[in-house]
């Protein structure tokens, strides 16, 4: 495994309390994979990529337990100064908003060129050439004259672009793309999903891929993990997962996508709230809003149920969600 997180747990000390962003998430991600992480809003995505990228805001996070390796080591015993090095380099970051990650006062060029100049020792003309070379590989138009623009220059799906070229620069084994496309209108969505999917081929990279919209991730992604408060409650192939969601959280996400066929009747919604990161329902954290809820559920939590070599499920009821 090129990265492996375990049993990972992150807590929010604030004022008002303890909230427990992410309690206890297992997943790996290969070489030349894509791992689409799934959840609604506040499930534990970004926090959980956040402290494998060693970007956490602590305080008010702090790691209580967990290992994170990465070709085999454990970032969390990293120095700073090491975990610096493989920051960058090893691994990179694509976040949803390009406009505010980009440096406004400096040129698309100089931006990218400052990668080679800092992590390569290259010269400026050199690391010039190098930026036109990622820009023309991220497929922007007349990359030699815009390598001079400035970001707020560039349309969205392009600035885009540029970020993904950042992230690819030092040809890291993992880039992790939380929401890349969520800012983006539909057309350029999946332009800017299909280059990242082709780069990763090409490249061999394993991907994280974080999104709330199970309709993207069908022709990117290798395997799905769906996380719900905090935990991973169901982890499998994505075509598993298509055929036929083991966990009723998962069901409710594949329900609410928009199908063309059914254009015109009422979406489907998961019915309630996401719960309250430091007041999380006692048994299975989703039983409040589950259709399959049984008295078991409002006591016991449930683990990861192995559906499969390959596929696991928290619910007690996995294999009635499977059948139903
Ligand atoms: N800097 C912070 N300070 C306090 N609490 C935080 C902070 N960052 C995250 N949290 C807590 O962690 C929870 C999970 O946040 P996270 O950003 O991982 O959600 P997410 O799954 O990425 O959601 P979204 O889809 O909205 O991006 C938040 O709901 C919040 O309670
Ligand atoms: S354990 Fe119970 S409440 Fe939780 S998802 Fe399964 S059926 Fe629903
Ligand atoms: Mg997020």
């Amino acid at each position: 495994m090129l990265l492996e997180v375990r049993d990972l747990h992150v807590e929010f000390r604030t004022r008002d309390g303890v909230a427990k962003a992410v309690n206890g998430v297992d997943y790996g991600v290969d070489a030349g994979e894509t791992l689409a992480v799934l959840g609604e809003s506040g499930s534990g995505k970004s926090v959980t990529a956040q402290a494998i990228m060693g970007i956490l805001d602590m305080p008010p996070g702090k790691i209580t337990q967990g290992e994170i390796l990465f070709q085999g080591k454990d970032l969390l015993k990293l120095k700073e100064e090491e975990r610096r090095k493989v920051r960058g380099a090893e691994m990179a970051m694509i976040f949803q908003d390009a406009l505010s990650s980009l440096n406004p006062v400096l040129s698309v060029g100089d931006q990218l060129g400052e990668m080679f100049v800092v992590h390569r020792g290259m010269s400026k003309k050199d690391a010039r050439a190098k930026a036109v070379e990622l820009m023309d590989r991220v497929r922007i138009p007349a990359a030699k004259e815009r390598v001079k623009q400035y970001p707020h220059q560039f349309s969205g799906g392009m600035r885009q672009r540029i970020m993904i070229a950042m992230a690819l620069a030092l040809e890291p084994a993992l880039i992790i793309a939380d929401e890349p496309t969520t800012a983006l209108d539909v057309t350029v969505q999946a332009q800017v999903m299909d280059l990242l999917a082709d780069l990763q081929r090409e490249y061999n990279m394993g991907l994280i891929l974080i999104t709330h919209d199970l309709g993207v991730v069908a022709d990117v992604a290798d395997r799905i993990a769906v996380m719900y408060a905090g935990r991973i409650v169901e982890s499998a192939p994505v075509h598993d997962i298509y055929k036929a969601p083991a966990h009723p959280y998962t069901r409710g996400l594949l329900d609410s996508i928009p199908r063309l066929d059914q254009k015109g009747q009422e979406l489907y919604a998961i019915k309630g709230l996401p719960p309250n990161l430091m007041h999380i329902p006692p048994g299975c954290a989703f039983h409040p809003r589950c259709p399959m809820a049984q008295d078991v559920c409002r006591t016991d939590e449930p683990p990861l149920y192995e559906v499969s070599e390959e596929r696991g499920s928290a619910c007690h009821f996995w294999r009635e969600c499977l059948h139903g």
